[in-house]
Order: structure tokens, then sequence, then C-alpha cells
């Protein structure tokens, strides 16, 4: 067993157990901290239990910074799929709130030949936590910078592709910030032609089902990505879906072929939580906004959401910015900051109106 740091961040043996050990304890301040105690629960009998993980999941294969930057969120996915997969219910986990019980869900998933080999088997598939309400700040960035014009846009990192459907849906439409109306006179339909989602993982409504953290507040995510991917696949035509990587040297062909209009440019980019998981080197972050600059069109405006966590000496944080730059003489150039999403990623938490007042 190779027990050290290969290269460029590259992880393997001792050093990859210990990283992944310490985003198991990141990740439990960062549940306290956000008062979310199942899954505080659930991170503390994952330390508890590391032990029995270690023995049963590979550890010899390299792996990147990107692969290890998603983590802990990887093992609740994995768990909750060798549930799913071996026909058990995961919604009588949502009440699970003591450590203790958890050590015996864990347990019995590794206990199970059936269920332990769909936890191995997905233990370092790329999470793909979807939550449809990171697009509510599009509802009204779209109709500010576009007016009603007919635009279209690519969603890269889609996950199961359940953001843009939610546009102009009533849940986007009524959303009210609190205390603060002003922002009411931008919520106006968008004239959404065509919103392509690029994922380098095929589309796996199970796999996107279990990215989320079991707890009673599950239950209503559960439910808005239902019928958010319900929206999605009954509209399929105009929320088609590319399965490439970023990087993909095709990938712009793959994206034409989906696309019936015939520019080749799109109005506007949106990306969410999927920079960390292509690792944090520069030069793979400056390969992913060239790519993103050559897709937006001249005036367009890409938005993009978990930066943050490509900081060195991550910390737990108290919301996420959601940030928006406009496509001038080939370059993108940051424009503003007009939202902050909540410490648990799942919806918005507030607005900044001065954004718009430019
Ligand atoms: C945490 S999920 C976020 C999903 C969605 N954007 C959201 O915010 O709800 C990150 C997604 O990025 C995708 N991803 C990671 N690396 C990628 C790459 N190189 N090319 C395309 N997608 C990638 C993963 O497969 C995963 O579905």
């Amino acid at each position: 067993m190779t027990e050290k740091l290969i290269k460029n961040g590259i992880l393997t043996g001792h050093e990859l157990r210990q990283t992944v050990l310490h985003k198991i304890e990141l990740g439990i301040l960062n549940a306290k901290k956000d008062g979310f105690c199942e899954k505080e629960a659930f991170l503390t009998a994952c330390k508890a239990r590391f032990g029995s993980i270690v023995s049963i999941v590979d550890w010899d294969f390299a792996r990147s910074n990107g692969d290890v930057n998603s983590f802990p969120g990887n093992i609740v996915s994995a768990l909750q799929y060798a549930r799913i997969k071996s026909g058990k219910n995961i919604l009588d986990l949502y009440d699970v709130e003591n450590p203790k019980a958890w050590e015996g869900v864990i347990d019995d998933v590794l206990s199970d030949p059936n269920q332990c080999q769909f936890f191995c088997d997905n233990f370092w598939r790329s999470p793909m936590v979807s939550h449809p309400m990171r697009a509510l700040p599009l509802q009204y960035l779209l109709p500010f910078h576009f007016g009603n014009a007919g635009i279209k846009g690519i969603d890269i990192g889609a996950g199961a592709h359940v953001a843009f459907p939610m546009l102009n849906s009533k849940p986007f439409l009524s959303f009210e910030f609190e205390g603060d109306k002003s922002l009411r006179q931008l919520r106006n339909p968008i004239n959404l032609l065509l919103a392509v989602g690029v994922d380098k993982q095929k589309r796996d409504i199970d796999w996107a089902r279990v990215g989320y953290y079991p707890g009673k507040r599950t239950y209503q995510r559960l439910e808005l990505l239902n019928t958010a991917y319900e929206r999605a696949i009954s509209d399929a035509t105009r929320f088609p879906v590319v399965c490439a990587s970023v990087f993909e040297p095709k990938l712009y062909s793959m994206i034409a072929e989906v696309d019936p209009t015939s520019s080749p440019k799109y109005d506007f980019v949106f990306t969410s939580f999927i920079r960390h998981q292509l690792g944090k080197h520069p030069s793979i972050q400056e390969k992913f906004i060239s790519t993103i600059a050559q897709i937006v069109r001249e005036e367009g405006i890409w938005v993009d959401i978990g930066r943050e966590l490509l900081d060195t000496g991550w910390h737990p944080y108290d919301g996420w910015a959601v940030e928006v730059y406009r496509m001038n003489s080939g370059q993108m150039h940051s424009i503003g900051i007009p939202f902050i999403l909540t410490a648990d990623q799942a919806r918005v938490k507030k607005a900044i109106p001065e954004y718009f007042l430019g």
C-alpha cells in the first residue's frame, strides 16, 4: 500500500483516510453550527464507525482533491443508495436522531453483503446533491438583465437538472424575502427558450434523492426535488440533458445536438457547487472559467455559487455568495453578489437589493 502523498494533491492510503476523517470532523462542526442535529448525529456515528468503513472501502486507488472535496457528503449518499437499491426505505432514516441509532444503521448496511456492495461501489462517486431552490436568484436576475427577451442558458454540473425547470413555477413566482418587498417588481416570468443541463454523471434521480442528509427538514426537500424532476421530464425538449464533463473536448458539439437554435452562444450560464468537485488547483479552475467564457455570449452573464469552497483552510460558512459575472470583450468580469444562500446551501437566505440599483 502506498502510504504517501503522491503529487499535485493526489491522495492515497493513510493520507486519504485521514483526509476523509478530517472532512467528517469538519462536517460535525458544520452541522452543530447549523443546528442540524440529525446530520450531526449521523456524522458522529460515521466517526465512531470509521474503523469499519476503512476496512471495507478501497483506499489504494489514487484520488484527486476534487474527489475528496465532496466528503463527507459521499458517505450519506452511498449509505442511503445502498438501502434504496436493496429495496429498503430511506424515509424511515429521516427521524433517526441519535448517534447510537445511526451506528446501528451503518452496521446493518456494512454487514449485509448486498447493501455493503452498493455502499462500496458508490463511496467514491461524486454526490449529486440537487437543490432546486438554488436557482431562485435566476428568477430575479434573468428579467433584470434580459427583460422579456427570449433567452437560453446552460447549467453546468446540473446534477439531476432540476434547478432550471423550477423557473416560472408557483413556488418561485410567489417567493417572498423576509422584510424586503423591493424585489417583487423583478419577479416576472422569464421567456426561457432552452435550458440545457450538463453533468459528467448520467442523470440518476435516485442518486440525487440520496444526496440529502436525512432529517425532518428533508421530507420537504425530497418533495420539491420530485416536483422539479416531474417538471423537467415533462418538458424534456426545453430542458435537455448532456452527459459530459465540462472538460470534454467535444462538449460544444454535444450541446449543439440538443439545441435547435442556430446560435452557439448562450445568454447565461449557471454553476452551483461544482467547482470544489473539480479540484482547487488554479489551472483546473482557469480551464473551467475559460470553458464558460466560450459558451457565454458578449453581454451575457455567468451566475456562480460555491466559490468559497475553493478557499484553503476551509471552515464552516454562515452563507454562500451567489456571484454574477458579465462577459465583456471576451472576458468574464464579476459584477456583484446579489444573493446569499443559507449555511446549509439549500435556500436563499437574503437578497442584496443594491445590486439591482446599478
Ligand atoms: C453538488 S452537485 C450540484 C448539483 C446542482 N448544480 C445544484 O447545485 O443543485 C455537483 C455536480 O457537479 C457534477 N460534476 C462534477 N465534476 C464535473 C465535471 N467535470 N463536469 C460536469 N459535471 C461535473 C457532479 O456530477 C454533480 O452532479
